[in-house]
């Protein structure tokens, strides 16, 4: 195995990332986190204690690790505020050990009203977003008018930028008598956490070249999955970041030679949170039993998840975006005591079949999926930590996948656990 990771979702989110991570930083010495912001929930459970992380890199529950918030996330100060509350709650000492890029922009309360008020206006088209103001903070940066880190240190800077953000977000916050369109409050509130983020602000681009020439490990950690990606996703259904590799080099200014190893993290079956286009979603009583057995519901919002079978066609398009190297499957065990699996091997489009997905993704809401049926296996997975011990038909289930995507599986998980892992 290469020695720097990225940890990339290869599905719509929700894939086992957060576990993924834990696992995989124990030999690193620094996580870092490069997209997305805290409409990411990232479960971690060690010893029967749950954490769920949102903006934090899941690196944070490991004693004396390195965590990094790079300039392509963006922040929610007040989430942070809050994550950090429950973190230190929780028996986690976070000081001098995070850090976040000066140029990293901020997710305001203004924001997240927007995005509401979006969601709205769309109304039967709503993209089921996590309402936490992705979407337009991602605009404010791209129209080089947000408002980053760095300025919370200048306050003249800080009045001005807001003041220019009310003359341009008067058409949702006039009139509004939601306080998050208060952005008098909103300034006063960002001024008084000045002291909390002082300690924190540092070069992250630098300190990460620097930490790498040192020959110390890094750990990349994705949030969402590569089917979300404002690029290479189910465009207009998708999030408003690159959350494939590309955005680890932009996320976090690096450079191509400061990864070593693409690691792509699939759920043994696939779930979708919010609107858009899901070949394999099963609308019946065994989608059904997957939610039910995968306790699928978002860890962020508390959203049922929509569940169905996997789906190797988009996954063939996860693994050649992002170069996976070797793949981490989770939730094994939550396909224990099936008959039968399928496997959607391609897609049926005006009478034709496809083995890839179709150029417009838009187009993935017209496709019928192609299945493959493998016998399932009665035999329980859960906790096992050796592939040798895995049914015979689970373990052809996973060689099916590998053999597919032509990719090795460095990992397989059995559990939520912490140490319901299979490392191969
Ligand atoms: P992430 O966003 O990719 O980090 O994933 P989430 O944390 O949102 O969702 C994954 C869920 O599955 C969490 O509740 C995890 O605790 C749980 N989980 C992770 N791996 C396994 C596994 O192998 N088996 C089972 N049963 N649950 C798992
Ligand atoms: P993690 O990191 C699953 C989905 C939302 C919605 C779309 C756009 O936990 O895997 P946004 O709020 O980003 O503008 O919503 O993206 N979405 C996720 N789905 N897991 C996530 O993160 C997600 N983050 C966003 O449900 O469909
Ligand atoms: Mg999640």
């Amino acid at each position: 195995m290469g020695k720097n990771k990225a940890v990339i979702g290869c599905q719509w989110g929700d894939e086992g990332k957060g576990k993924i991570v834990d696992l995989l930083a124990a030999d690193a010495d620094i996580i870092a986190r490069f997209q997305g912001g805290a409409n990411a929930g990232h479960t971690i459970i060690v010893d029967d204690k749950k954490y769920i992380l949102h903006l934090i890199p899941s690196g944070i529950i490991h004693p004396g690790k390195t965590c990094c918030i790079g300039n392509g996330v963006v922040l929610d100060p007040f989430g942070l505020r809050e994550e950090l509350d429950v973190l230190t709650g929780q028996g986690i000492d976070y000081r001098g050990r995070l850090w976040i890029s000066p140029a990293t922009n901020l997710v305001l309360p203004y924001h997240k009203l927007i995005d509401a008020v979006q969601e709205k206006n769309r109304g039967t088209g709503s993209l089921g977003t996590t309402k936490r103001g992705i979407g337009p903070a991602y605009v404010d940066k791209v129209a080089r008018q947000g408002i980053r880190v760095v300025d919370l240190f200048s306050p003249d800077r800080l009045r001005r930028r807001l003041d220019y953000q009310r003359k341009i977000k008067e058409p949702y916050l006039a009139g509004s008598d939601d306080e998050r369109s208060d952005l008098d409050r909103t300034c006063e509130e960002l001024l008084g956490m000045v002291d909390l983020f002082r300690p924190l602000v540092t070069d992250i681009s630098r300190m990460l070249y620097q930490a790498h020439g040192e020959g110390k490990t890094i750990l990349y950690e994705g949030a969402q999955g590569s089917m979300l990606d404002v690029d290479l996703g189910t465009y207009p259904f998708a999030t408003s970041s690159n959350t494939t590799i590309g955005g680890v080099l932009t996320g976090l200014g690096i450079g191509v030679r400061m990864i070593d190893e693409v690691v792509g993290v699939v759920k043994a079956y696939s779930t979708r949170v919010g609107a858009g286009p899901f070949p394999t979603e099963l609308v019946d009583d065994k989608g059904e039993r997957l939610r039910t057995e995968g306790d699928e519901y978002g860890a962020t919002t508390g959203r049922p998840r929509r569940c169905g079978w996997l789906d190797l066609v988009a996954l063939r398009h996860a693994v050649r975006i992002n170069g996976v190297d070797s793949l981490a499957i989770t939730k094994l065990d939550v396909l224990d005591g099936l008959d039968e699996v399928k496997v959607c091997t391609a897609y049926e489009l005006d009478g034709q079949r496809f083995p890839e997905v179709p150029l417009d993704l838009a187009r993935l809401g017209h496709v019928k999926p192609v299945y493959e049926t493998l016998p399932g296996w009665k035999e329980d997975s859960t906790g096992q930590t050796s592939f040798g011990s895995l049914a015979v038909n689970a373990r052809e289930y996973l060689n099916f996948i590998a053999d597919d995507l032509k990719v090795d599986i460095c990992i397989v998980s059995t559990g939520a656990k912490r140490q319901e892992t299979i490392m191969i």
